[in-house]
């Protein structure tokens, strides 16, 4: 449990934590790959560690030393079978990808995760495995994990698929790797993209035209080594900390810009904000940059579209921005915000009323009017990690003490949150 109050400002510079998407790539392909894989700036939060987890009880060596981890690859058919059921935690994109990787194999495996992963629909995964031959069910029938798998040689496929989803892409992609030819995905708006961009790296032809990717299954994969820019996702909480705490001047630095992540910056220069990007670089084909923010008079504005995938997870806290915001701000089409860690619709628009806002839930998306000052309330949220942190961000901006139950759950993306918001914050 955390307790926060007001902050008269937020000054200094930051290291936010390595992403989490990238991160959990660099294993999972670095223990398919032919050699040692060392990535550095590893997000050591607890849902990548739960796909370390994964690859050691079968077979792989990773071996970790805080943020530098090393993978000591089996190469491409070298996984064995673990021998108790894989635990993947709070992790669906652990839980998604490896399907793909699991469904190629030639062993049978059980995975399960956390309560609330274990309510997450995974039917969005089955159907396009089941094309390709893959033998895999849901234990209880009720389209969730507890997931049975039985790896075999898979069929090459072209998925269309009905949603928006880097995971549900990535795990069609990963099967691909086993399957007897050429596998596409066409999804409805591009998804983020490091899994196609980190292939290459690996030395897998992946072509990517419009929002269809397309795998050819390599002999073998060869390792490389990682270098894991700053989290998008998490700096996001400081950015906008930054522009509605008065006061405030802050440096994010070696923040992740992909452009199949960077709406949340798009959306910032739509409302007004004081957000500069220096130091623009390339690592590995994902472009990083630093991010200066400050205090600024923010307006409202409509969130919709090709821009929803590449700010999917800050939507809670771009909730919370437009609450600071003077007029109204719509979001719209991110229905997919129901099947997160939690339904965060709904939490974000509690929560925010709790604390005095004005926020309506829709069906797939948010109506905020900006402006009403926020009082302290007791926040739950449902272990959801990003609900934690936007709420512990609107706690030092109300009056009174905000306190934040399951705080501990930052831990799966962002294990230093609370001791970076207490450096940077003012008194
Ligand atoms: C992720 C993709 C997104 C995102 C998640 C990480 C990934 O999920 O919300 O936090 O690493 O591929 P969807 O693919 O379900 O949109």
């Amino acid at each position: 449990m955390k307790r926060l109050t007001k902050a008269a400002g937020l000054q200094g510079t930051l290291q936010v934590p390595g992403d989490k998407s990238i991160s959990h790539r660099a294993v999972m392909f670095g223990s398919l790959a032919k050699g040692t894989t060392h990535i550095s700036n590893f997000l050591s939060g607890a849902d990548c560690l739960a796909t370390i987890g994964c690859f050691q009880a079968m077979g792989v060596e990773i071996v970790q030393d805080g943020n530098n981890v090393t993978v000591y690859g089996n190469g491409l058919h070298g996984l064995k079978k673990p021998e108790h059921t894989l635990d993947v935690g709070n992790s669906g994109t652990t839980t998604r990808l490896i399907s793909g990787i699991l469904s190629g194999q030639d062993f049978d495996v059980v995975l399960s995760g956390d309560e609330s992963l274990n309510q997450r629909p995974m039917n969005r995964i089955m159907k396009p495995l089941q094309m390709m031959g893959a033998e895999i069910e849901s234990v209880n029938e009720d389209g969730c994990a507890p997931l049975a798998i039985h790896g075999r040689k898979l069929k090459a496929v072209h998925y269309k698929s009905p949603v928006a989803s880097a995971q549900v892409k990535s795990c069609a992609l990963l099967a691909g790797l086993y399957a007897d030819g050429k596998t596409s995905v066409t999804e409805p708006v591009l998804s983020r993209n490091h899994t196609e961009l980190m292939l290459r790296s690996f030395g897998v032809e992946v072509e990517s035209e419009g929002t269809t990717a397309t795998i050819t299954p390599p002999e073998e994969m060869t390792a490389t080594d990682i270098v894991v820019p700053g989290d998008i996702s998490s700096a996001t909480f400081f950015i906008v900390a930054g522009l509605i705490t008065p006061n405030s001047y802050i440096t994010l630095k070696n923040v992740g810009i992909n452009p199949t992540r960077d709406g949340v910056l798009r959306v910032c220069r739509q409302m007004n904000a004081d957000v500069t990007l220096t130091n623009v670089k390339d690592e590995g084909g994902e472009p990083t940059a630093d991010i200066v923010v400050k205090t600024s008079k923010l307006k409202g504005c409509v969130i919709e579209g090709e821009v929803i995938p590449t700010l999917i997870d800050e939507l809670p806290v771009i909730a919370l921005l437009a609450a600071f915001a003077e007029g109204e701000t719509v979001i719209r089409d991110a229905q997919e915000l129901r099947v997160k860690e939690s339904d965060r619709i709904q939490l974000t628009v509690d929560n925010l009323t709790k604390m005095g806002a004005d926020a309506t839930g829709t069906e797939d998306g948010m109506i905020i009017h900006g402006g009403r000052p926020l009082h302290g309330a007791s926040i739950h949220c449902k272990y959801d990690h990003r609900i934690a942190m936007t709420f512990s961000i609107a706690g030092i901006n109300a009056e009174g003490e905000t306190i934040i139950e399951d705080s501990e759950c930052v831990d799966v993306s962002y294990p230093t949150f609370y001791e970076e918001l207490h450096t940077l914050t003012k008194r």
